[in-house]
């Protein structure tokens, strides 16, 4: 149980926010049960990932950040999967709570009134469609409640035409009510502040609030929007702050997506910058949320990092790679036109080149693959030299196995390995090899079939060729 919260201000002539002043508890209140038909997708809307994660990860990531005592994301019935994308490794889960029908934001806010029993805090309410948000802009949100004021909205002025609600204010941030895009005259159409859907509640009202809403409007949907008007009505204030329009962008179709991924990934490369990362060409970059980019690392044109990447201190990575769920140590050269796919584990010093495939596999400190590769389920030992076009060929059609390569091993060109398959420490593979038999320590194993050379038969070949050209050109004629 949450104690409840005492008043911030003692007196009326206390000052409205002294700066020490303790932040009062907060509960975040996360609504993600939109299917999101703009979208046209199958994939709930919150699920459509923007830098390698779905949408409402960005938000509860960002809510992290407010230290709140309780976080609730509303989704609908049989929305598995956004509850599990919430729940799956997170550290502290957020409780799920289920819309029944989806009636709008205002009926959202409402499935929450269990998981927020006995909570006597602020409650913010965001939207899981809202991903660009920042945590101090949510912080000066909630810091503008107080006795008086019992909702706070965030609003913001987008550039261009857009449907989102208007925001009616009078003199001094005092809002009056949100119009719905669908239900405004024109006159409030032209009204240039929006609601960005960001809105703080002081949680004694909350539930009273939204149990007097109406669905008289052009959806017939219970708004969230229309407690401002309510709160109004019951003698309370109602505030707007606002913040940046780069950051309330809320994604209701694959265009906005695209944009939210543009805001993201300009964010993303100027901080790695700042963090001492050199980038060529920062636009050709794509960056996801938990890339991980030590000092020094230096970054070629066209590189792209899937989710659950970490590159460690002065690793270059030249141009066209494509990086997945892979740790890269220190002073690594990665690339051009290299692939590291889930699980690939590269130590210090480690070579990758042109045309290289590494899956599932460990790569020991100074190893090189540099050439035209495929190493997947396996290890490659300390200080080994992977020949070019060397396969490991770990799938049998229905099993993956283990190719397991020694320290300081010596592949020549073009050898499959065909697994499971152990090699010992210093053998050495000869070019073209099948090895199907483990090879013990030293050894060299070659496969190939013994050359012949005939003498002149080169000439005699070209001989023959070029009479059969020519026969055949007479019979033409
Ligand atoms: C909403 C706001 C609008 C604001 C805009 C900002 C309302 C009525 N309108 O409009 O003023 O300018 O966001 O982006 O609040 N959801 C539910 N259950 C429902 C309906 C929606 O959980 O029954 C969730 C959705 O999953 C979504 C969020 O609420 O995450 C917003 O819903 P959406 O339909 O996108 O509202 P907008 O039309 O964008
Ligand atoms: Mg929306």
């Amino acid at each position: 149980m949450t104690k409840p919260e005492k008043s911030r201000a003692k007196s009326k002539t206390a000052p409205r926010k002294p700066a020490s002043a303790p932040a009062r508890a907060c509960a975040v209140v996360v609504l993600a049960a939109g299917q999101g038909t703009r979208m046209k997708s199958a994939l709930p809307k919150v699920l459509h990932p923007i830098a390698g994660r779905p949408m409402l990860g960005h938000v509860l990531a960002t809510a992290e950040a407010l230290a709140a005592q309780r976080t609730v994301v509303v989704v609908a019935p049989g929305m598995d999967q956004v509850a599990r994308a919430v729940t799956d490794g997170a550290a502290k889960p957020a409780a799920i709570a289920i819309q029944q029908k989806q009636l709008g934001t205002g009926d959202a806010v409402k499935a929450a009134r269990a998981a927020l029993k006995g909570f006597a805090g602020d409650v913010l309410v965001l939207f899981g469609d809202t991903p660009l948000l920042r945590a101090e802009t949510l912080r000066a949100v909630l810091d503008a409640l107080d006795e008086k004021t019992a909702v706070a909205v965030l609003g913001f002025r987008p550039d261009g035409a857009n449907e989102y609600g208007r925001l009616v204010t009078k003199a001094g941030g005092i809002l009056e009510r949100i119009v719905e895009w669908r239900d405004a005259s024109a006159k409030e159409r032209k009204i240039p502040l929006c609601n960005s859907g960001v809105m703080a509640v002081r949680g004694e009202h909350l539930f009273s609030l939204l149990d007097g809403l109406k669905a008289n409007n052009a959806k017939g949907e219970f708004y969230l929007t229309d407690i401002v008007a309510l709160a109004r009505k019951a003698k309370l204030r109602a505030r707007v702050v606002e913040g940046a329009a780069e950051d309330l962008l809320g994604v209701n179709s694959r265009a906005d997506l695209a944009v939210a991924e543009a805001v993201l990934q300009q964010r993303l490369r100027g901080q790695a910058m700042a963090d001492g990362v050199t980038m060529t060409d920062p636009a050709t970059v794509y960056l996801a949320a938990d890339t991980q980019l030590a000092r020094d690392v230096s970054l070629g044109p066209n590189v792209f990092f899937g989710p659950g990447v970490s590159i460690g201190e002065g690793t270059v990575i030249r141009a066209f790679c494509h990086i997945e769920g892979a740790t890269v140590g220190k002073d690594c050269i990665i690339g051009p036109f290299a692939r590291l796919r889930p699980g690939a584990k590269l130590a210090d010093e480690v070579h990758v080149g042109n045309f290289c495939e590494i899956k599932a596999a460990t790569v020991e400190r100074g190893a090189k693959v540099n050439h035209l590769s495929y190493i997947g389920d396996a290890r490659v030992g300390q200080g080994s030299n992977i020949g070019a076009g060397t396969i490991t060929c770990n799938y049998d059609g229905y099993d993956k196995h283990l190719t397991d390569i020694g320290a300081n091993v010596f592949v020549g060109s073009d050898v499959a390995f065909v697994a499971p398959v152990s090699i010992g420490d210093g053998a050495v593979i000869g070019a073209g090899s099948v090895v199907t038999k483990d090879v013990p320590a030293d050894t060299l194993a070659i496969t190939r079939a013994e050359e012949r050379q005939v003498a002149a038969g080169g000439a005699r070949y070209r001989e023959r060729k070029q009479a059969l050209k020519a026969a055949k050109k007479k019979s033409k004629a």
